[in-house]
């Protein structure tokens, strides 16, 4: 019997395929990491090739790895890195160009040109979000400007364009021998191009941010059947049936449905998702409005999110740039050889400051060293670094809602460092709670695919499948954290007008 779902998680520093049972188990994992190539200061890119062969790989070593064969596997979920763009040749399925990432800031010249005329705001009510390098527009349309005749050849309908979940389905559908493009609602939610009412790309959002409607995906429901897997593999003729973006899966993995539930994830950055339910929500206080996920044929759910750029990857830029640990794991025991930060802060705007501010000119900083300040300080304030971003997210959705969140619900690869996890729940002053299962992000694709199949069959049988893992509460004086605070704020200020 079909009762296995397959996720391909694909996010921004490596790609991963779990099989799941029917209890939302994971029985078998299989994880490639890609190359992180920065060509220029403020450039990310990726090879869409490279994602595409690991992706593969990965398919197939967790399927062998669970004992399974095609027959046992009901659906495939993805989720992936959102914003990220591939242009790919229709006829020879390859890309034209390395695949701009969405930390790659090198749009900021279109950003500022097009926010010439009405502000950074000027597409925030149809789309949801602030006009910046992050979304996939301006990416789309620098390749096109960029590589020799792929303007007129996108014009001509030569190329395709996509988001990474848009390149692995035409990918594993057939790619040059009929492969679907597709996108789900929450991917297209990121572009710039989408109408939140509508769900569709909007003809005058594609003129201003010249891409041509032409290039772009199909938008569909994130949890129905797209296409088949036709290509050889350990999972041919397998229904792909779920699409979600990876912070919208997260938030689906954590069974936050109904508007009010949030979950916040820590990984190469950090993305907290409050859901508001079928009403769309335009921030006042820098959150973006996002589509949340869509199932087949019913109205989509929105929801608040406070992105933050740099977390995680700022841990791992005091392992490859720094050299002050040699893993990420490390970070924890270096951390905790000092009491306190000793008046040591790190604001990392690598990219740019993001939500809460939206400051591309900030850039990042180190303050408050003394000859008192040693590595260990250092690390601690990278830590620290990121429960105060948190902090910065939680007061605008307070501000924006008007609703206190009572727990924080956490997930990704930072929260198995407890230290970290203590003083989140203590700068926030509410408890942090981790579920069982911290692989949200390729359970909540799961779920999206398994829906789509009546592996489940109701939204209440995946909230059953919740479970409590741990639970941090506050222990910090509120002296202390306003002090703490305090001296954030003053941090934040010293990264402005520097770019
Ligand atoms: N014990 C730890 N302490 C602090 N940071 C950690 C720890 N373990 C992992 N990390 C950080 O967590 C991040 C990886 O988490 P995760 O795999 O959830 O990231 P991600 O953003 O989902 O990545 P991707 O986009 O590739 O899926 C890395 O940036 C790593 O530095
Ligand atoms: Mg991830």
């Amino acid at each position: 019997m079909r009762e296995y779902i397959v996720a391909i998680d694909q996010g921004t520093t490596s790609t991963r395929a779990i099989v799941f049972t029917h209890r939302g188990r994971a029985v078998s994992v299989a994880q490639v990491e890609h190359e992180q190539i920065f060509p220029q200061p403020g450039w990310v890119e990726h090879d869409a090739r490279e994602i595409w062969h690991n992706t593969q790989q990965v398919l197939d070593q967790a399927v062998d790895a669970a004992g399974l064969a095609a027959g046992d596997i009901a659906a495939i979920g993805i989720t992936n890195q959102r914003e990220t763009v591939v242009v790919w040749d229709r006829l020879t399925g390859v890309p034209v160009a390395p695949a701009i990432v969405w930390q790659d800031t090198r749009t900021q010249g279109r950003v500022d040109e097009l926010a010439a005329d009405g502000g950074v705001r000027r597409f925030a009510h149809t789309t949801g979000l602030p006009l910046a390098t992050y979304f996939s527009a301006t990416k789309i349309a620098e390749i096109l400007d960029t590589v020799p005749n792929a303007r007129a050849r996108a014009e001509a309908a030569e190329l395709l364009a996509g988001t990474i979940d848009s390149w692995l389905v035409w990918n594993l559908t057939g790619g040059p021998q009929g492969g679907v493009h597709v996108t789900d609602v929450t991917n297209a939610s990121r572009t710039l191009l989408m109408d939140l009412e509508t769900l569709q790309w909007g003809p005058e959002l594609c003129e201003h941010l010249q891409v041509p409607l032409g290039i772009l995906p199909v938008i569909r429901s994130s949890s129905e059947v797209y296409g088949e897997v036709t290509i050889a593999s350990s999972v041919t003729g397998v229904p792909i049936a779920g699409i979600l973006g990876d912070q919208q899966a997260a938030t689906f993995g954590q069974a936050a449905f109904s508007a009010g539930e949030s979950k916040n994830t820590y990984g190469t950055g950090n993305f907290l998702l409050v859901s508001t339910g079928e009403e769309i929500v335009r921030s006042r206080h820098g959150l973006l409005t996002t589509v949340g996920y869509q199932l087949a044929g019913r109205p989509a759910h929105y929801a608040l999110e406070g992105s933050v750029a740099v977390t995680g990857s700022l841990v791992q830029w005091l392992r490859d740039n720094l050299g002050i640990i040699a893993s990420s794991a490390e970070v924890e025991a270096l951390a905790a050889s000092v009491p306190d930060n000793g008046d040591v802060y790190i604001v990392p705007a690598f990219s740019g400051l993001y939500a809460p501010y939206w400051r591309p000119d900030a850039r990042g900083v180190i303050t408050g060293l003394t000859r008192f300040a040693t590595k260990a300080h250092i690390a601690r304030a990278a830590l620290e670094a990121v429960a105060f971003q948190t902090r910065d997210i939680i007061d605008a959705i307070t501000a924006e809602t008007g609703v206190a969140i009572p727990e924080l619900r956490v997930d990704g690869g930072m929260v198995s460092n407890e230290l970290l996890m203590q003083f989140q729940a203590d700068i926030l002053g509410i408890p942090v709670v981790r579920p069982v299962s911290a692989e949200t992000t390729a359970l909540g694709a799961a779920y999206a695919a398994g829906l789509a199949v009546g592996v489940w069959d109701t939204l209440d049988e995946l909230r059953a499948q919740w479970h409590e893992g741990a639970r941090w509460e506050p222990a910090m004086t509120s002296a202390d954290r306003t002090r703490l605070m305090t001296q954030w704020a003053k941090a934040v200020e010293r990264t402005l007008n520097w770019a």
